[in-house]
């Protein structure tokens, strides 16, 4: 089959790589018709986490079961279905308790060894391991690319919103708004904020939090900090959610909250180290939560009734759409922030 696959820093392609087939009995195999790129497959790009070349990746898709091994019970073959970017065994202590990301036999898909060897999503197929754990059955009323995102960015957006703790009438502000902030800042409005404020420096970026209700801040332009207390009455915001993964987003984060407020942290941090005045936020009373990987398989159902119900719309995120052989584009697009989000059909 054809996959996109890493061959270098700085490079991926396109090749002809062996099907994959079921190999365990848990294993569901899935036809896909649409993948995305994502920012966590630029960090294999850049080499930030180590891939060897020909390795597949790619962790966002959506299709149908084509085949199942003797132990899947809820999927069939024809069963349109959206694959999770992190594969929980769905049965230890962790999965259990809904905390998915932290399962005893946690892997990724298209993450190379790191990620326990699975193949990637950006192919025309891929092996889906505990499918019963780790496919998402799509509605026939939901279409492939309203449902895609579900499986990563669109979950992650709905998780840092529903453990943010967002009460009715609260400000809710969201540092970056790459795709985890669009739908960070959708899923705040769905959860009870009355104004949700997107901060960032890209302009077309703001112009697309703005289509889904946010008030634009560029931090390009405007001292975060004070813009967003000229929302709040000088308080700053209830509740902040970190969508970025830089130290220096954090401190933006701490700074637009008010006293006593919510900062969640959805970006990912891998070996950065911050100092922070532990004494000015403990008199801040500030409740700073890491959310980690987003457990999605906890999260899906609740975040699908709402893309389900239009309030949560996953359209104006998409920027090109391109075949599965043209991904050495996409990527280029999606790298120099031509793309917001770049779509693959194998
Ligand atoms: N927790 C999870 O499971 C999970 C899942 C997916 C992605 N992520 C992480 O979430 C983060 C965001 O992902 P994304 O796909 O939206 O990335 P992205 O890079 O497309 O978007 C980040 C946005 O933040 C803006 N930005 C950068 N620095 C900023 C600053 N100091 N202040 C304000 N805005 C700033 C950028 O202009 C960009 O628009 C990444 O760290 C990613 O790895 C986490
Ligand atoms: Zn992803
Ligand atoms: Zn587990």
């Amino acid at each position: 089959m054809r996959a996109v696959v890493f061959e270098e820093v700085g490079r991926v392609s396109v090749r002809d790589v062996p099907d994959p087939r079921i190999e365990r009995p848990d294993d569901a195999l899935v036809r896909v018709d649409v993948a995305a790129i994502c920012r966590s497959d630029l960090h294999f790009l850049h080499g930030k986490a180590p891939l060897e070349p020909g390795e597949p990746i790619g962790h966002e898709a959506m299709g149908v079961v084509e085949a199942v091994g003797p132990r899947v019970e809820r999927f069939a073959p024809g069963d349109r279905v959206v694959v999770a970017f992190d594969i929980a065994c769905g049965r230890c202590w962790f999965c259990r308790r809904g905390q998915t990301q932290l399962c005893e036999d946690f892997r990724m898909l298209g993450a190379g060894i790191f990620g326990g060897g699975l193949g990637g999503a950006q192919a025309e197929w891929v092996r889906v391991p505990f499918a019963d754990t780790n496919l998402l059955g799509v509605p026939d009323d939901v279409d492939d690319e309203r449902a895609l995102f579900l499986g990563d960015v669109l979950t992650t957006g709905f998780y840092g919103a529903a453990l943010s703790g967002i009460r009715d009438g609260d400000t809710v502000a969201v540092v970056g708004a790459g795709p985890v902030g669009f739908f960070s800042l959708q899923a705040a409005l769905v959860h009870g904020a009355a104004q949700v404020l997107a901060l960032d420096m890209q302009p077309d970026r703001l112009a697309l939090a703005e289509k889904v209700g946010a008030v634009a801040i560029d931090v390009s332009e405007r001292h975060p900090q004070m813009a967003v207390a000229d929302r709040t009455g000088g308080r700053g915001a209830d509740v902040v959610i970190e969508a970025v993964g830089d130290p220096s987003a954090l401190f933006t984060a701490v700074d637009a909250v008010r006293r006593g407020g919510t900062v969640t942290v959805l970006g990912m941090y891998t070996s950065e180290t911050v100092d922070v005045p532990a004494g000015v936020w403990w008199a801040r009373a500030l409740q700073i939560r890491f959310g980690g990987i987003c457990p999605v398989h906890a999260w899906w159902d609740r975040a699908l009734a709402e893309v389900r119900a239009g309030r949560i719309d996953p359209l104006p995120i998409i920027s090109h759409r391109l075949p599965l052989d043209d991904a050495p584009l996409g990527y280029e697009l999606f790298d120099s922030r031509a793309a917001s989000k770049v779509l693959l059909a194998p």
